[in-house]
């Protein structure tokens, strides 16, 4: 379970967070919505210990990793991966070096079971096949499944997942959407996403919790979500479902 307790963060003048509290549910899927430039991304840093709060407490389980420093630091993160908006991919690797890299890099596997484990990793992402492909050959998608390949590749107990479709035609955006749900099912990690794909989101989340002006101002299991009258969140759903409408 990650808990954060009365989170502050600012950067200069600019506080970005103003007190969030909020419970992640383990073994779920919670995803983050909000305006844009409202602190996903710096929310999602705070959980994963690449940015310490001026106040507050991120427990992961029971340590609160904002006062944990190097090493004790990176014992924790071990437990995560962490999938960035553009997918991050080694431009100088291919597709089967991209996803065997974690393994290699931390000693996860010997090198004569990484073949096996990478090509059933990129087997379960539907990438049968291309281990051999370079990243400027792969499109947006392909992109995004070794991405998420690489994520799962570790056994990570959590994945924070930012805005994981950017870039994606809305219907590559609703497969790799699905991709993640399925393999959150079959692997039961953590998930906290962000995303803005509305309606999408509330298929495949199994919570939801909407950042606004620095504070989680909602957050519901999925279906409760879509019911809540507070006006911020009706607006920020009509106004996102309008725009994909217009795509
Ligand atoms: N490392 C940083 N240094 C200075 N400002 C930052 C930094 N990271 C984020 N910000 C600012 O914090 C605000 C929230 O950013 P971000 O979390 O990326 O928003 P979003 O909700 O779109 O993910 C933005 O105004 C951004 O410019
Ligand atoms: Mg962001």
């Amino acid at each position: 379970m990650i808990t954060l307790k009365g989170v502050e963060k600012s950067f200069g003048k600019q506080q970005v967070l103003q007190g969030v509290d909020l419970k992640i549910p383990t073994g779920k899927l919670t995803t983050i919505i909000g305006p844009s430039g409202e602190g996903k991304s710096v929310l999602l840093k705070h959980m994963i210990g690449l940015l310490k709060p001026d106040r507050g407490e991120v427990w992961v389980d029971d340590i609160d990793i904002s006062q944990l420093k190097d090493r004790a630091l990176n014992d924790v993160r071990k437990r995560f991966a962490m999938l960035f908006q553009s997918a991050a991919l080694f431009d100088s690797m291919n597709v089967f070096d991209n996803v065997a890299f974690p393994l290699r890099e931390k000693g996860l596997a010997l090198e004569s079971d990484i073949p096996r484990v990478v090509e059933g990793m990129l087997e379960r992402v539907g990438l049968v096949g291309a281990g051999h492909k370079n990243p400027s050959e792969l499109s947006g998608g392909m992109k995004k499944r070794v991405g998420l390949a690489r994520a799962l590749v570790m056994g990570p107990e959590i994945i924070l997942f930012d805005e994981p479709t950017t870039g994606l035609d809305p219907l590559m955006a609703k497969t790799i959407h699905d991709l993640i749900r399925s393999m959150h099912r079959v692997f039961g990690f953590t998930a906290v996403m962000v995303s803005h794909q509305i309606p999408e989101i509330f298929g495949i989340s199994d919570w939801v919790a909407m950042l606004k002006h620095g504070k989680i101002i909602a957050m519901a299991p999925s279906k409760e979500f879509q019911k809540i009258e507070d006006p911020a969140v009706r607006e920020f759903i009509s106004v996102n479902e309008e725009n994909i409408v217009q795509v």
